[in-house]
């Protein structure tokens, strides 16, 4: 992702989520080296993901798919490149934050090895107060034993 595909990333960012990240939440990662990443085919954004890696640790931050292509499978493709890509980095984990009412990111996540690790209370705005987060966890380890064909 560069800075000229932030108007773009945000237009799918406000159609995708009901509380979605600002332009400046882009801008901020792209500022601080956070690795963002473009899917596109045809000159059209199907999706896109930032990650921030902490030690052995990568927070999955964003992941998001044009709401005309979701439901085709271009998440878990984005879900294992991102998966992929810590593996390269040799990460012991990858970690995230959802919904408590996000059931679809929840199924991509519990089928690909995500565990839930434990609720924030709370943590994301909503509609009415407040909604909880759900922290998911992927520990690599089989994966980088038994290697990346398990993707
Ligand atoms: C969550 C999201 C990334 C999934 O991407 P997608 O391309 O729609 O999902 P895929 O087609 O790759 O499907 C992956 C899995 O998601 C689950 N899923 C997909 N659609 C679903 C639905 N309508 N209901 C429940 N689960 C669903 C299934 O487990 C599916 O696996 P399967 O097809 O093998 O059964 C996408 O829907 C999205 O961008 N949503 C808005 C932003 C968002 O919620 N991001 C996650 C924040 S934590």
């Amino acid at each position: 992702m560069q800075p000229a595909d932030i108007e773009k990333v945000w237009q799918i960012e406000k159609q995708s989520n009901r509380f979605p990240w600002s332009k400046g939440n882009f801008e901020d990662c792209l500022k601080s080296g956070y690795r963002t990443f473009l899917y596109a085919k045809d000159n059209e954004i199907i999706g896109y993901s930032v990650v921030q890696s902490v030690l052995d640790e990568v927070h999955l931050l964003n992941i998001c798919v044009n709401p005309g292509h979701q439901g085709k499978g271009f998440g878990r493709q984005i879900l294992n490149h991102v998966i992929e890509t810590a593996l390269e980095q040799s990460a012991a984990i990858i970690v995230l934050e959802v919904r408590a009412s996000n059931i679809r990111a929840q199924q991509l996540y519990l089928s690909t090895g995500f565990n839930e690790m434990s609720v924030r209370r709370g943590y994301y705005p909503a509609e009415q107060g407040r909604e909880d987060g759900v922290l998911m966890g992927l520990e690599l380890g089989m994966f980088a034993q038994l290697g990346q064909n398990l993707l």
